[in-house]
């Protein structure tokens, strides 16, 4: 278990020593500490709940993550970004899972999870063994969620925010995004991200549930799950979900 904590220097690389959350995400921080005091009982609480596909990882989820959106937004009198954070993602879970089965994947190796949301890959990297683990993501939210969640389930992560994308990737043996292939822009910039990352020596693995963003010439399967997800606006309660690599 990753008991060393580390943080993304300015090129994307990882640095020894983790430094707190500061600005934007320290204020989120305060914002979910006080959900955690005082949770409620409606659609619009957070719960700290085991991870469906993934039970090993208690994570702080929304009971309706819409819901508790509209609260959120209404209490602060402004737009928020999405909580993303506040679901467990089919591809995330499959790629946890798969981390926490195959142990060796991770184990004595500094880890990146980029696009981190809640932080489920980057704990189950440090679960199994992981020497250092950071977590980034763009979104003030997540990288406090990251934070707690981390804190919850005993182990360190280096949550950071920003957005590394144009950098190379160096300096990390394992890189892992889970559902970091939502949208077509962002594939756009994530799928290149991670060729430079394997091109400088990491191993690369992506959870997809093909959102319709998947390239399937430049990526092999490495494995399969079927996926029980807690994501909003989802029809099915399953998901297949494929964990992929750079061929
Ligand atoms: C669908 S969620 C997946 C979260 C998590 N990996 C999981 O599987 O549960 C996608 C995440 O990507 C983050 N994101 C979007 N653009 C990003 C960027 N340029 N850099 C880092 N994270 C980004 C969002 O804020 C969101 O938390």
């Amino acid at each position: 278990m990753s008991r060393v904590a580390a943080e993304i220097g300015p090129a994307g690389g990882l640095v020894r020593h983790a430094r707190p959350v500061s600005g934007p995400s320290t204020a989120a921080l305060t914002v979910l500490e006080r959900e955690i005091a005082a949770p409620g009982d409606g659609l619009d609480r957070l719960r700290l709940v085991p991870t469906p596909f993934v039970p090993e990882v208690s994570l702080l989820l929304a009971e309706d993550a819409i819901v508790w959106w509209a609260r959120m937004e209404a209490a602060a009198g402004r737009a928020l970004p999405p909580p993303y954070w506040a679901s467990a993602w089919a591809g995330g879970q499959a790629l946890a899972r798969h981390l926490l089965d195959h142990p060796e994947l991770a184990a004595g190796r500094r880890v990146l999870d980029l696009a981190a949301g809640s932080g489920l890959v980057a704990i189950a990297a440090a679960l199994a063994g992981a020497d250092r683990v950071a977590a980034n993501d763009i979104d003030p939210y997540a990288v406090a969620a990251v934070t707690v969640n981390a804190r919850a389930n005993g182990v360190m992560v280096a949550a950071t925010a920003g957005d590394l994308l144009d950098g190379d990737g160096t300096d990390v043996d394992l890189l892992v995004a889970g559902d970091a292939l939502y949208d077509r822009e962002l594939a756009g910039r994530v799928l290149p991200f991670l060729r430079r990352a394997a091109s400088a020596g990491a191993l690369v693995l992506v959870g997809d549930p093909d959102r319709g963003h998947l390239p399937t010439d430049a990526l092999e399967v490495v494995a399969s799950y079927p996926v029980p997800t807690t994501e909003p606006s989802v029809d099915s309660p399953v998901r297949r979900v494929q964990v992929l690599r750079p061929r």
